[in-house]
């Protein structure tokens, strides 16, 4: 959609795009400063595979501190971007024919690595009416003894949905009675969280050494290019981490690392306010959706998603008769009609929704919203 959407804006059209996953602000100026004087100090050379010690120093102090989650450097591994993070730690855990057991909908890049690794998906749906987040039970139902791996993300993508304490303790009781599952705890979006203090599953110690935590610096420092991720884990997995990466890509990029020390020494104050316009933006947008009939939303806890049930509007055909059979038409329509992007539930696994990011300024999302509820009144 973000293609499409940028070829029909190089032909002229006025197209607003809220399907990008990435914070429409720039990276803050001291961590813009640190790489500046990274280059003049010559940080240009090949760096320590699993990143340079300054920095796993950095985010062992800030696991500590801010999620009071205690690990030693060598149960780090820096990585280029979260998803490579995500990557690594698949190709370490599955063997053909293991389950990874996804809730869905799931961000996009999970069952496809995956599949890489030549490991099976077995999702757990859920809709709008749960605020997409699995029960113990369901989590039970999808259990067998090919099960290796649970994965999901919380903050969601692309959801916003977000785990209390308590529903993580719910599904730890089931994780304690299968000994032989890991954990894959996607936290990404964990300083764009509106409910409360961020909750890790990895604070509960009965599973603590299954649990590998995936974080980075892209969504909460604005930093999607510069492509710096991290696993904290056991150290049986960071060490296998440490030996596939070696092999593949060796220590993400020197100057993205010595910006990475100075994100996490910066303290919070930039992500405090990036986070405080997503908070204005997403009341925005809920009440301009919970304007359009026939939509269904909930609103989403965290991340800078909305994921709205568009179902009702499957059936039903455009002024030129075209029939919108699923969420992709239904984009694709609003992409075309409306010149607005957004991205079809199916990507997510997920055919009832479409994804809007509210990454983009109020005005943007005030026009974006008009447009979509007169698009969507056409729709007979
Ligand atoms: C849930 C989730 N995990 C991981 C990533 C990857 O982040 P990174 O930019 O650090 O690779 C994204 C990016 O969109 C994401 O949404």
């Amino acid at each position: 959609m973000t293609k499409l959407g940028r070829e029909l804006a190089a032909q002229g059209a006025n197209i607003i795009s809220l399907s990008v996953g990435e914070p429409d602000f720039n990276t803050p100026d001291h961590i813009k400063d640190a790489a500046k004087k990274a280059l003049d100090e010559n940080y240009t050379r090949y760096s320590p595979v699993p990143g340079y010690p300054e920095l796993r120093k950095a985010i062992v102090k800030k696991l500590k501190e801010e999620n009071g989650l205690d690990y030693d450097i060598s149960q780090i591994v820096v990585s280029t971007g979260a998803k490579q993070s995500l990557s690594n730690a698949i190709l370490c855990v599955i063997n053909p024919g293991d389950e990874v057991i996804i809730p869905t909908p799931y961000w996009v890049s999970y069952s496809e690595m995956v599949n890489l690794a030549e490991g099976k998906s077995v999702f757990i749906n859920t809709s709008i009416a749960s605020d997409f987040k699995i029960t113990p039970q369901e989590l039970e139902n999808a259990i067998t003894e090919k099960t290796k791996l649970f994965m999901f993300s919380s903050p969601c993508n692309p959801t916003g949905s977000v785990y209390s304490k308590e529903e993580l303790a719910a599904l730890v009781d089931v994780f304690e009675k299968h000994p032989q599952i890991y954990i894959i705890s996607d936290e990404i979006y964990e300083h764009i969280n509106f409910k409360s203090k961020h909750e890790s599953i990895a604070q509960f110690e009965s599973i603590k050494d299954r649990v590998i935590l995936i974080n980075g610096f892209s969504k909460s420092y604005a930093m999607t290019g510069w492509r710096l991720g991290y696993l904290a884990a056991s150290k049986e997995i960071a060490a296998a981490n440490d030996k596939l990466q070696g092999q593949t890509t060796s220590g993400t990029c020197s100057i993205a690392q010595r910006a990475g020390i100075a994100a996490y020494e910066g303290g919070l104050e930039s992500v405090h306010k990036m986070k405080e316009a997503f908070e204005r933006r997403r009341s925005l947008v809920y009440d301009a959706l919970r304007d359009i009939p026939d939509v269904k939303v909930n609103l989403p806890e965290g991340a800078f998603y909305f994921f709205p049930d568009v179902s009702a509007f499957f059936g039903r055909k455009d002024e030129d008769g075209n029939i919108i059979e699923n969420s992709s038409d239904l984009a694709l329509y609003l992409l075309n009609k409306a010149h607005v992007a957004t991205v079809g539930g199916d990507s997510f696994g997920n055919n009832d929704c479409i994804r809007l990011s509210y990454a983009a300024s109020d005005q943007q999302l005030i026009e974006a919203l008009r447009r979509i509820k007169t698009a969507l009144g056409k729709l007979k």
